[in-house]
């Protein structure tokens, strides 16, 4: 009994310094508004221009959009994407809006023909973009065979992990050289949300977790030597990606999925400010969730209770 109060007592002193820890934050923020607003008006930066471009999971999706909006007269463009087909097609629509397009076609996993890639755009035209955007979910995977659930995960942070990780690294190198360049990590809005107890997407949501997380670690370590590094954080977006979640979620992803060109066109303009955080189409549910403030708003115990969980009908 005495065990129970005293664990009770805990978790509401833990719960109110949280709520205090909020409060803390949106003061902060407030705060720090008119300083943000009143500096981008006295200084305000020129919006930064690309000619060398390189792009992972550039066969479909957010991945092909970017590149065909990059894509104008004299830019370069490295693509990359294991479906050669689909890569191709990207190619030729980027070279009729006038950029000068490479593929290879690779996987992300391969941390050396990821390495020759990099090197080899970077020797031809020094990038000043990179972006790493191959992405999986393989929720319908998870869905088929509990089984195949170990193997799921791993896959999934070897493309979404390890897969960032072998087109920053050598790319990374080659900017710190120069002190000049952009890195961008498409992450999403779950890696915000800070955790699902989904069955389906918890391997997604670990993946984007990180994501966010070594995306705002390395900006603070690269602002020093003048390289920027956007994350990326969309809600649905229309592409094979949530296709993909569309058949395990009964339609609810393709619902509030949006446009990706639209999409696409708000990522370039956070890119080209410098923007940390860029955010599109988090939704309603998404912001009253979303990092800090409903990660540390909400008590573990109603948490619990709220996130998605285990549906044994889906499995
Ligand atoms: N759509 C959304 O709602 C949404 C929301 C938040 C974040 N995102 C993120 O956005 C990124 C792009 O996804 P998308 O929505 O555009 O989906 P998509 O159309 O399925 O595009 C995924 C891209 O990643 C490539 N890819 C996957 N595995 C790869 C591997 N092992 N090696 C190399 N390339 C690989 C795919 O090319 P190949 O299959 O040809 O290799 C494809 O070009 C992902 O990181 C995703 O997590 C999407």
């Amino acid at each position: 009994m005495a065990v129970l109060v005293s664990e009770h007592v805990e978790a509401v002193v833990m719960n109110m310094y949280k709520i205090c820890c909020m409060v803390v934050q949106i003061v902060v923020i407030v705060c720090m508004l008119p300083y943000k607003i009143i500096s981008s008006i006295l200084f305000p930066n020129a919006p930064k221009t690309f000619s060398s471009v390189f792009i992972t999971g550039a066969s479909s999706g957010i991945g092909a959009e970017l590149a065909k909006q990059y894509a104008s007269k004299g830019v370069r463009l490295t693509l990359t994407a294991r479906r050669v087909d689909k890569l191709s097609e990207v190619k030729s629509q980027c070279e009729a809006l006038g950029a000068i397009v490479h593929t290879v076609a690779l996987d992300v996993m391969d941390k050396d023909a990821m390495r020759k890639a990099v090197c080899e755009a970077d020797d031809k035209h020094p990038l000043d973009l990179v972006i790493a955007n191959a992405g999986v979910a393989a929720t319908t995977l998870v869905q088929k065979n509990d089984k195949v659930l170990s193997d799921v995960s791993s896959m999934v942070t070897e493309v979404n992990v390890i897969g960032v990780c072998n087109t920053f690294g050598p790319a990374l190198e080659k900017m710190q050289l120069r002190k000049r360049g952009q890195l961008v990590i498409n992450a999403s809005f779950s890696g915000l949300i800070g955790v699902s107890g989904d069955p389906l997407w918890f391997a997604y949501f670990s993946s984007k977790i990180w994501a966010c997380t070594y995306g705002m670690g390395l900006r603070s370590i690269l602002k020093l030597q003048n390289i920027g590094v956007t994350v990326l954080c969309p809600g649905f977006i229309k592409t094979e990606l949530v296709a993909d979640f569309d058949k395990v979620d009964h339609g609810f992803s393709k619902f509030h999925a949006a446009d990706c060109a639209a999409a696409v066109k708000q990522m370039r303009d956070g890119i080209a400010n410098d923007v940390g955080v860029v955010h599109v189409n988090g939704g309603m549910l998404g912001w009253l969730f979303a990092g800090a403030f409903g990660y540390n708003l909400i008590p573990s115990f109603l948490w619990n209770e709220i996130a998605p969980s285990a549906d044994s009908s889906r499995h």
